[in-house]
């Protein structure tokens, strides 16, 4: 596996291999299953795999956990290693924003509800860094975890809206033997909060399972904010069920129904979904 640092060394490689097919996963690091995952698949879909770690300052709220996002590259170079990757890009903020253009991408509707309420301006700076990624790995596929769905919608549109020369796969949520989502955010979890923390699972099955039943939305919703209030200290953010991936009210015509929570504890905000295609539409 090569290690790259800077875009031009990372554009040189790309030019050499451009009769290969690419397969792609962007990451910012501190990998776990869920990111192995996705390497995986790429490992066996494509020719050359590139991944990328980097921890996006663009996407990080002014109050949020940008300087105290867990690290460890050393790790993360092996695990990345043991799992078949060609070359893994680690640049630094200063090469992937060297000046500001003044130009930016803005995320409308889409990131008005979910995760964009709370966290302003988070998805105009993951579509930012995804853009130039695109445009330097020129990736034939690229993996996104359906973990972070409302950031996986977002993409596919973006991706479909402008053209992009990519397909974009989705990965089911890897968790760990209790159900809780593999998140490198786990680790700011007290001893207390990560036995809770299986119940946004928990609450999302016994919401979906509701749902499935009586197709009473509005009950299913309450069952699932009931459970996560009751059985954790966390401060829901949202409990809700959208279409996906237009994010819209759901309606009888909906296809794929998103069932998404968000849950502050001390340390971490936590996020959960589980989306169900429904088979009679
Ligand atoms: P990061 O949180 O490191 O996640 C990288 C990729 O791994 C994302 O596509 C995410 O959905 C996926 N992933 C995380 N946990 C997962 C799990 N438990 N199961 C399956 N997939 C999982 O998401 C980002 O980084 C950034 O926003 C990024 C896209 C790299 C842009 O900066």
């Amino acid at each position: 596996m090569q290690t790259v640092e800077t875009i031009n060394e990372l554009k040189q490689i790309i030019a050499l291999n451009k009769d290969k097919t690419i397969g792609f996963v962007p990451t910012m690091g501190y990998l776990h299953e869920g990111h192995l995952a996705l390497l995986n698949k790429a490992r066996s879909e494509n020719e050359l795999v590139v991944a990328s770690i980097f921890v996006n300052p663009a996407q990080f709220g002014p109050n949020e956990d940008l300087d105290r996002y867990p690290r460890d590259i050393k790790r993360d170079t092996q695990l990345a290693t043991n799992a078949g990757v060609d070359i893994i890009f680690i640049p630094t903020p200063e090469q992937m924003y060297p000046f500001d253009s003044g130009i930016s991408i803005t995320v409308g509707d889409l990131s008005t509800k979910l995760c964009g309420e709370s966290r302003p301006g988070h998805f105009d700076g993951v579509l930012k860094v995804i853009t130039k990624l695109f445009h330097l790995v020129q990736p034939t596929k690229a993996y996104f975890g359906q973990k972070d769905a409302q950031q996986l919608a977002i993409i596919e549109t973006f991706v479909n809206a402008y053209n992009f020369p990519v397909e974009i796969v989705r990965v089911q949520t890897v968790r760990e033997s209790d159900g809780l989502a593999k998140s490198s955010r786990n680790v700011f979890l007290n001893e207390k909060e990560r036995s809770e923390a299986i119940h946004l699972y928990k609450a999302l099955q016994l919401a979906t399972i509701r749902w499935e039943e009586t197709k009473d939305l509005t009950a299913a919703i309450t069952i699932g904010k009931d459970h996560i209030e009751s059985n954790t200290s966390g401060k829901i953010d949202y409990f809700e069920a959208l279409s996906y991936p237009s994010l819209q009210q759901v309606t009888d015509d909906t296809k794929e129904v998103l069932f998404a929570t968000a849950v502050f504890f001390e340390k971490a905000r936590l996020i959960d979904n589980i989306l169900i295609v429904k088979k009679d539409v």
